[in-house]
Parts: C-alpha cells; sequence; structure tokens
C-alpha cells in the first residue's frame, strides 16, 4: 500500500495568521515548470508570476509589453508544478486600468485559464473600482505600492519612492485603502525602511517588500535575481544566494570542450 502524504496548501488566510504570529513569509517569482517545481520543493510560502517575466524571460527593458496571454501561459505551467506554495499573478499592463469591467475579464482569465490562486495588480486608490470589482467575484487580490514598474514612464526612474513626506502619507493611505478593499496582502517596493514598517504596522494584512527593509511581513526577490543567473542587475536590495551565472557558463563551457574533443559522449553513454 502506498502512503500518500498530503501536502498543506498555503493559503492567503494562512498568510494573515503567519503575519499575527510574526511568522515571516518567503515569496519568490517564477515563470516555469522546472523552476517553479524546485522552489516549490525547497518549502517558498508563495510564488509570484510576475510580470518581470517581461523582463527575464522576454528580454524587454520593461514590464510593459508582456501580454495577458504570455502571463497565462507562464502561470499554467507553474501552476502544475506547484504542491504547497499559493501561486500570484500579476495582471500584467493594459488590462485592468481602463475599467473595472476589463479588470473582472482579465482576473476571470487568469484564474480560470492558467488556475492561479489568486492576482496582483499595481496602484493604490486610483484602481480601487477595479479591486473591489475583481474581489466581488472571489477573486483573492493583492495590492503592490511604493515602485510600481508599470509606471515606470511616469516616474521615469527606478530610484526609492516616497521619500518625500506627501508621498509617504499617501503610500499610507493606499495601503489602508487596499486593506478596507478587502485585499489579502500588499508588496511595497523600493521604499524607505522605516516608511515600510509604518504601513506593515498600520494594516492587518500581510506587507511583503522588495527593498523596503526588515520591519515588513515578507520577503520578495525575483529569483533569476538572487540565484545570479542574472549579472547585469544589482540593486542594494538584492542579495545574491548563487552564481548561477558562473556554474552554468562553467558547464556549458566543459560541455563545449567535450564535443569539440570527441570526449562525450563516451562508451557507457552509448547504445
Ligand atoms: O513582477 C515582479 O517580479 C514583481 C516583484 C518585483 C514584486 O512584481
Amino acid at each position: 500500500m502506498s502512503v500518500h502524504k498530503a501536502v498543506k496548501k498555503v493559503t492567503t488566510h494562512q498568510l494573515r495568521e503567519m503575519k499575527s504570529r510574526g511568522e515571516k513569509i518567503s515569496m519568490l517569482t517564477a515563470y516555469d515548470y522546472s523552476m517553479a517545481r524546485i522552489l516549490d520543493r525547497a518549502g517558498i510560502d508563495v510564488l509570484l508570476v510576475g510580470d518581470s517575466a517581461s523582463n527575464v524571460m522576454a528580454g524587454n527593458e520593461t514590464t510593459l509589453p508582456i501580454t495577458l496571454d504570455h502571463m497565462i501561459y507562464h502561470a499554467s505551467s507553474v501552476i502544475k508544478a506547484v504542491e504547497r506554495a499559493l501561486v500570484i499573478v500579476d495582471v500584467p499592463f493594459g488590462y485592468y486600468q481602463g475599467n473595472s469591467s476589463e479588470a473582472l475579464r482579465s482576473c476571470i482569465r487568469i484564474m480560470k485559464e492558467a488556475g492561479a490562486h489568486a492576482v496582483k495588480m499595481e496602484g493604490g486608490r486610483e484602481i480601487r473600482e477595479s479591486v473591489l470589482r475583481v474581489l466581488s467575484a472571489g477573486v483573492p487580490v493583492m495590492g503592490h505600492l511604493g515602485l510600481t514598474p508599470q509606471s515606470i514612464y511616469k516616474f521615469g526612474t527606478y530610484t526609492v519612492r516616497a521619500k518625500e513626506e506627501e508621498e509617504a502619507e499617501r503610500l499610507i493611505e493606499d495601503a489602508q485603502i487596499l486593506e478596507e478593499c478587502g485585499c489579502f496582502g500588499i508588496v511595497l517596493e523600493k521604499i524607505p525602511a522605516h516608511l515600510a514598517k509604518k504601513v506593515a504596522e498600520s494594516v492587518s494584512i500581510p506587507i511583503i517588500g522588495i527593498g523596503a527593509g526588515p520591519g515588513v511581513d515578507g520577503q520578495v526577490l525575483v529569483t533569476h535575481d538572487m540565484l545570479g543567473i542574472t549579472h547585469d542587475f544589482s540593486p542594494r536590495f538584492l542579495r545574491q544566494y548563487a552564481d548561477l551565472n558562473q556554474v552554468m557558463t562553467d558547464a556549458v563551457g566543459n560541455y563545449i570542450k567535450d564535443v569539440k574533443a570527441n570526449d562525450f559522449p563516451n562508451e557507457s553513454e552509448s547504445y
């Protein structure tokens, strides 16, 4: 008889409980089946199918070009690999800002076609109506404030946001609006650590930081950056846990050498 050990899945409800008991939440990006499988089996709590796939997977300069179809393709690959983690999918630029019906249509496609567990949208009060409409359909929504890469052409730069009092106040209010709407969590990107801590203390939903210091409820990084696969991106907030770029370059170099020397395949690798 085979004993199948049931895996306890991470839910939005559990993330809230983790915040209540002070247990930090771990989150990383994933865009494909193989990587998602490794991350899930390593015990990650949340996988984000980020629209950073536009940069990391497709080589675009910004997140703006990625389409809803692309996101659904990435998300459905990730979902197939995951047994435990909560999978959140970014709603890409241009598929929710127009009006709340469009937002709802996009999110329903993400949930139905990819099998996602939740969605993430960038912005505060300006997308309130869309957030409410999507939530009313039973789709869990995560917010994203601070540096919101879909607005890069408005900001003009990727530098730290909300350093001025007025923007900081507005950000705190936006976090409270998103909580009141019913969002289950918020990503805070690239803002001063003291402000992020203040936000985390002023709401009861989990705040996940990227470049937002240690005073929040969890951390997210782009997997390809923290594994050192991407070498051309090294902001201060990034801790690189491996140098897979070097590991892979060496491995491929050795393979090329072996092929050229007719050293691969050998007898035991042949039929
Ligand atoms: O798209 C993404 O990877 C993100 C993270 C940086 C939070 O939104």
